[in-house]
């Protein structure tokens, strides 16, 4: 059985993270969608904030029961080998996230050489797409639906104005 984690902040999780995730779902038997414990509450949403946005932004996905989502805490080369994942993905939408992912990806592999990092190109539609803009969107009442999946258009306005209006 293939399996493969897809690790992020997903703060909030939208239409880029989206592509890589439907992708992934057609390559892996397992795919994990890992969002990374928010400790210092530091991030915009909470943790279970951000799992409740994924569960329902996934959940009209194919092969979505080949899809879990899950936390994760400390170091990921440590996670993966201990969950005994395959593979680390990474979406790439430009050369900038290239350059990040690729220290990222030698980093983990000086701690431990068997873990492999894939990147995965995002689609074009979607390349543009940041969880900057769409925080941006919303504290514009700008349209979300090209953003973020419909299912989760009016949840996330929702929780952004509980948390700071
Ligand atoms: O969506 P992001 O912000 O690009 O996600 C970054 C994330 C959570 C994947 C990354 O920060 C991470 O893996 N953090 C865990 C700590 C870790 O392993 N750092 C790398 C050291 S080599």
């Amino acid at each position: 059985m293939t399996s493969c984690i897809y690790p992020g902040s997903f703060d909030p999780i939208h239409n880029g993270h989206i592509d890589v995730i439907e992708n992934l779902a057609k390559i892996f038997d397992k795919v994990y969608v890992a969002t990374l414990i928010n400790k210092n509450k530091n991030g915009r949403f909470s943790t279970e904030d951000k799992l409740l946005f994924i569960e329902k932004a996934i959940s009209n996905i194919d092969k979505v029961e080949n899809i879990e989502v899950i936390t994760f805490d400390g170091l990921l080369a440590d996670f993966v080998k201990e969950k005994e994942i395959d593979t680390i993905v990474k979406g790439i939408r430009n050369t900038i996230d290239y350059e990040m992912e690729k220290e990222m990806a030698l980093s983990i592999k000086l701690l431990d050489k068997d873990v492999q990092t894939l990147f995965l190109p995002a689609s074009t539609k979607v390349s543009s797409i940041s969880s900057t803009i769409v925080i941006d969107l919303i504290k514009n009442n700008g349209n979300l639906e090209e953003f973020v999946p419909i299912e989760i258009v009016d949840l996330i306005k929702e929780k952004y104005r509980e948390i700071y209006e």
